[in-house]
């Protein structure tokens, strides 16, 4: 484990970006790429309980990626339902806790009670907290938060009046969750790509060059010193 002198950011996210262009290059199919950025997450997550970071949020499916093609779509899928399937299996002994953001009523009943299994099982775990971003988009999350705060407003539970960005915040996918102080994208694309649009507003963002499914520890102890040279550019008093 690398020496951080700096600080560990509490709420680290990651774009997982690169899965198919990883592929392209060895010439295999897209769902290898995320074969292989799936076996990238779950290192990655290792390394982050290994630092003591308490969040970890990952960008694992969009609103936009049913676009994909059904073949690349259904292989994502299925690679999450194993993923799940055994991080079920392992829960005691990592004691990782999971929460999904995103609207799961699209996904297969199946991945679905897998997911609301592991969210169950896993309440009491702080060690560290991973946030699945499934069937997630930032303006969908904000969208749906105003629907259901003008629905307690219809129906006279709360006053147009009463909102402010700490009740917004609650009830988004996030609530309970403080803000990522780092989003780190790979694989060289510069957008947002609609993550974590409102909790995202002072979030320190590091792009990089390297591959997901080539991301290895060093690459995020990067990125943490990163973070903590802007930090001590523009920090603190
Ligand atoms: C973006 O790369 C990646 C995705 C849309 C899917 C992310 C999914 C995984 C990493 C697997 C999920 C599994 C677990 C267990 C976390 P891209 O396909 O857009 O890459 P490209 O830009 O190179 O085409």
């Amino acid at each position: 484990m690398a020496e951080h002198s700096g600080q560990i950011p509490c709420h680290i996210a990651i774009i997982m970006d690169g899965n198919g262009r990883w592929a392209k290059r060895r010439g295999l199919p897209r769902t290898a790429g995320h074969a292989a950025g799936a076996e990238a997450f779950r290192r990655i997550a290792n390394y982050c309980r290994t630092l003591g970071v308490k969040y970890l949020t990952v960008y694992a499916f969009s609103t936009e990626n049913w676009k994909r093609s059904a073949e690349e779509v259904s292989g994502i899928m299925k690679l999450l339902g194993k993923y799940l399937e055994e991080a079920l299996e392992d829960m005691e002994k990592n004691h990782v806790r999971f929460r999904f953001f995103g609207d799961l009523s699209r996904l297969s009943p199946a991945l679905q009670k897998l997911c609301q299994d592991a969210q169950a099982r896993s309440a009491d775990y702080s060690e560290v907290q991973v946030n699945f971003c499934l069937n997630y988009g930032g303006r969908d999350e904000i969208v749906r938060a105003s629907q259901r705060f003008a629905e307690e407003v219809a129906a006279g539970k709360r006053q147009p009046e009463e909102l402010t960005e700490e009740l917004l915040s609650s009830y988004l996918y996030s609530a309970n969750v403080p803000d990522p102080e780092l989003i780190i994208r790979p694989s060289g694309e510069m957008r947002t790509s609609n993550f974590l649009l409102w909790q995202s507003a002072y979030s320190e963002y590091v792009f990089m060059d390297v591959l997901w499914p080539d991301f290895q520890p060093k690459d995020l102890d990067a990125a943490i010193a990163e973070y903590n040279r802007r930090n001590r550019r523009f920090g603190g008093v």
